[in-house]
């Protein structure tokens, strides 16, 4: 199968392949072992085109996400940073392919929204707004997309470019903590919320929207990579914990329902149970 050009195996598929790729090394210095080579082979395979395979199989993006998911890879924050034009020096092997969506999110997202009708929308970590040009895309008429980012260059491309396509899009630069407790005082109701930032502070998010009603009654929560390539299920690091006792936390809460896909490196949907 053909891949899309930048489609990417991530997430838990990523553990996956990598580990899987390691047994291989392993059994090929073994002689006898060709037919275990080739299973394997065929489960690596499998691993790396299923989520190429459904990006191609769902509603493509429009080329001006594609333009937008191009301009992003190209991306270098080493360089961008060394040059004094990005604020933070991204870590953790951040890197700019890491960072966006996956594009099957990205159609997953315009999917909900096409089918909620959804007129406000708010995304907590916006990047270069793949995912927010693309809810723009799906959004009922006369809707308009919010979004909060930390790195001041995110935010200027992603606004300059709504003011230069007309498309109504804002980004707020500052905390995600901090903007969402001024969002929570204009008392604006959200169809949908894309939470897809710091990891640690889900939970934290969860607790303003929450606490301060701004989600519609109809309206969904979209959580972003809640199973974190696995760190959540083995609660192997910091943010796995974090993640692990977010979803588990939401299990106690009455309020909502929830559930855990796992696709996308693990994408949760909150609702409220009424
Ligand atoms: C995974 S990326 C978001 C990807 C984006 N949703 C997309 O569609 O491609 C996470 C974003 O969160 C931003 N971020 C990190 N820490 C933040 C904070 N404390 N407050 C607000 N934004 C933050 C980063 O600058 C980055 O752009």
């Amino acid at each position: 199968m053909e891949r899309p050009r930048y489609s990417r195996v991530d997430g838990c598929l990523r553990t996956v392949s990598s580990q899987l790729e390691n047994i291989m090394e392993m059994v090929k210095l073994k002689t006898g072992c060709e037919d275990v080579q080739k299973k394997l082979q065929e489960t690596l395979d499998l691993a790396t085109t299923i989520e190429p395979y459904c990006v191609t199989k769902s509603t493509h993006l429009s080329p001006f996400l594609s333009s937008i998911l191009e301009h992003t890879v190209a991306m270098d924050f080493k360089q961008l940073y060394q040059a004094g034009k990005l604020e933070h020096n991204f870590k953790h092997g951040d890197s700019s392919q890491s960072m966006i969506s996956f594009s099957g999110q990205v159609q997953f997202l315009q999917f909900l929204v096409r089918k909620i009708k959804a007129k406000n929308i708010l995304e907590i970590g916006t990047f270069m707004g793949y995912a927010a040009f693309g809810m723009a895309e799906a959004m009922a008429p006369g809707g308009s997309v919010t979004g909060i980012d930390i790195e001041p260059l995110f935010c200027d491309f992603v606004n300059e470019l709504a003011v230069q396509k007309d498309i109504n899009i804002e980004v707020m630069n500052g905390d995600a903590l901090q903007i969402l407790k001024q969002l929570a005082e204009a008392d604006i109701k959200y169809d949908v919320i894309y939470i897809d930032c710091v990891k640690r502070d889900y939970y934290e998010y969860y607790k303003i929207i929450m606490s301060n009603e701004m989600l519609s009654s109809d309206g969904l929560i979209v959580c972003d990579r809640v199973i974190l390539g696995g760190a959540s299920i083995s609660r192997k690091n910091h943010d796995g914990v974090a993640l692990d006792n977010f979803s588990n936390r939401l299990l106690n809460d009455q309020r909502v329902t929830t559930v855990l896909l796992p696709c996308f490196d693990g994408t949760l949907l909150i609702q409220n149970r009424s």
